[in-house]
């Protein structure tokens, strides 16, 4: 069988992923076959397209992409417990930006009916993200107060809507004032453009100078040291992303002068090391799109073809909610 595939052969700009036709054999023990009819795009897979070195490099050469939807196509020998037809859904699995491909069945999980390919290949990752920040990092509360920057991202309008509608109150942040209303749908109470205002300024005076219990940072480099500025005393920094860059090496003492401020520089990766916990958020972030914690807004689906286009999009800021790629 052969498919389409994105692959990246040297790390660089979107110029590198080069759209090449492979060979998929047939499925193995413990493998299936998917056709894929919908495709999650993330901020990491463009870590993965640019990193030569540190925990975003891949192998070379790589097909792109953690998270995709799909059917399948075929079953290896031993697999029962899914059917050639079956809907499927994966992430966090390297090697999605492809029209097929094969997949372990223990990574696979069935779609609910009434989530359909593409909401679920928009918020498997996406999602799981907002949950296991909103419970194991920080257990959201009623009455608290957050900021949440990049709020009218892919992950960031789902931990607005989440959190918002457990009761957090949620200042967002936003690099566009193109993308407030975004940040307002998903349910700020007030969104900031923190690439004209000084969000940390604006953030005491819309708190009238309490400050917020905790900050979702997942910008970095240019917003670590204003996202301390916006916290309570013993409040929670969450720094969970670096789409501006990483944060560069910061003496301790700095959380002590912020007011005994805590840090968490959480990933993934430690809730995703066993099949069981993947098991748990998949069905964290189903059970949340069909009780309408989450609703996922697909800002813009392309062909898999256009995939360049979509990653110049996204690292010029240009996009809002999530991305779908259509094999
Ligand atoms: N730790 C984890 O477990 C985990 C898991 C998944 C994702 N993440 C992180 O969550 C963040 C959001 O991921 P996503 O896939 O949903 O992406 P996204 O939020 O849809 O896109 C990234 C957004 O970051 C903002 N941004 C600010 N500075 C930027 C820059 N220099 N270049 C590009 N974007 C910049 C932009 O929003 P504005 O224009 O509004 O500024 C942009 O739209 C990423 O940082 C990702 O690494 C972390």
């Amino acid at each position: 069988m052969k498919s389409k595939a994105v692959r990246v052969h040297v790390a660089g700009g979107p110029d590198v992923l080069s759209i090449e036709t492979v060979d998929v054999p047939a499925p193995g023990a413990g493998e299936v076959l998917v056709r894929h009819t919908a495709i999650g795009v993330n901020l990491i897979d463009i870590y993965h397209r640019s990193s030569t070195t540190g925990q975003y490099a891949i192998p070379s050469p790589a097909t792109l992409g953690v998270e995709a939807a799909g059917v399948v196509e075929a079953v290896g020998p031993d697999v029962s417990d899914l059917v050639p037809g079956q809907r499927v859904a994966y992430w966090n699995f390297l090697g999605a930006y492809a029209e097929r491909r094969l997949v372990p069945a223990w990574r696979l999980v069935p779609i609910p009916d009434a989530v359909d390919d593409r909401q679920a290949a928009a918020s498997l990752v996406k999602g799981a993200t907002a949950f296991y920040l909103l419970t194991r990092i920080w257990p959201a509360r009623p009455g608290a107060t957050i900021v949440v920057h990049a709020a009218a991202g892919g992950v960031g309008q789902l931990l607005c809507q989440w959190a918002s509608r457990l009761g957090v109150t949620v200042i967002g942040t936003v690099g566009s004032d193109d993308k407030i209303e975004a940040a307002r749908k998903a349910g700020c109470a007030a969104v900031i453009n923190y690439r004209r205002e000084d969000f940390a300024a604006a953030v005491r005076s819309t708190t009238d100078g309490a400050g917020v219990d905790a900050v979702f940072d997942s910008i970095g480099r240019d917003t670590f040291d204003r996202s301390l500025d916006c916290l309570k005393p013993v409040g929670l920094m969450v720094s969970f992303g670096q789409a501006s860059g990483p944060v560069p090496p910061l003496d301790v003492g700095i959380l002590a002068a912020k007011g005994s401020v805590l840090l968490a520089k959480p990933t993934l990766a430690t809730f995703t090391r066993t099949p069981a916990d993947i098991a748990a958020l998949t069905q964290g972030v189903f059970d949340a799109l069909e009780r309408g914690l989450i609703s996922p807004t697909i800002g813009m689906t392309a062909a898999l073809g256009e995939v360049r286009a979509v990653h110049e999009k996204m690292e010029a800021r240009h996009t809002t909610g999530a991305i779908v790629l259509i094999p």
